[in-house]
């Protein structure tokens, strides 16, 4: 069975799935992390791989670019091959003034200037939520790791290069730690269809200052993310 935008087999994903953007980053983490990983998808190149790691069955899938590919991707994932965790590795861009580059967050919810959630939702505002016991999982995993970290709202902006950076300073007003562009198209799939979604983003822009990690540092951090999603997916407690 092949799905519209997949082609793996019935029973190819693990029931737990990490979703970074970028294809070449899955790539990345099925070979530097996961034992036995092979390739299940390639259509359009945004691969998935699945593997082990600690023993136990861990995918990896990429989701591409904004709310409408990520939401592609989980749907598929989760009503066509039965995944029950998705769990998102990314970056994000922050105007908070608590956070720096390479701080880890971990989203509790997502705000969003889309209006998919609406369009699922009868009309009326979704407050989309991560699950709570992944959200707690990878809080245990951060702390136990002595990863800088922050726990609580991100917002899933439908465009990078916005006409509207004055809504920076009003994020950073509501407490919202980080601008990325897929998590409020996430979690509510999940929740509509039974399964659970964590989104967590390492600080790679700085939206005040236009403050970036370099390739390099981005890549370093990236590592210390992927260990806390890896963790979280294989946690018991
Ligand atoms: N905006 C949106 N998404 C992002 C950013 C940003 O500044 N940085 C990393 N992902």
């Amino acid at each position: 069975m092949a799905t519209k935008h997949m082609n793996a087999a019935p029973g190819d994903f693990a029931a737990t799935v990490l979703m970074p953007g970028d294809p070449l980053r899955a790539k990345y983490i099925a070979d530097t992390y996961l034992d036995d990983a092979r390739r299940v998808t390639d259509v359009r190149n945004m691969w998935g791989f699945t593997g082990e790691y600690k023993g136990q069955p861990v995918s990896v899938m990429a989701h591409g670019m904004g709310i409408p590919s990520v939401s592609i991707y989980c749907t598929e994932l989760i009503t066509e091959y039965d995944v029950r965790r998705v769990i998102r590795v990314g970056s994000c861009g922050t105007s908070h003034p608590d956070v720096q580059l390479r701080d880890v967050i971990i989203a509790m919810g997502a705000c969003t200037d889309s209006n998919c959630n609406r369009m699922r939702f009868g009309g009326y505002d979704l407050a989309a939520l991560a699950s709570y016991d992944l959200v707690e999982k990878a809080v245990n995993v951060a702390r136990r790791q002595k990863v800088r970290h922050h726990v609580g709202n991100i917002f899933s902006a439908d465009l990078f290069y916005t006409p509207d950076p004055g809504m920076f300073e009003t994020m950073a007003r509501f407490n919202v730690y980080g601008l990325e562009m897929e998590a409020a198209g996430m979690f509510p799939i999940a929740a509509e269809n039974g399964a659970e979604a964590l989104a967590i983003c390492t600080v790679s822009d700085d939206l005040r200052t236009g403050d970036h990690l370099s390739a390099d540092e981005r890549a370093t951090t990236f590592d210390e993310m992927i260990l806390v999603a890896l963790e979280t997916a294989v946690a018991n407690d």
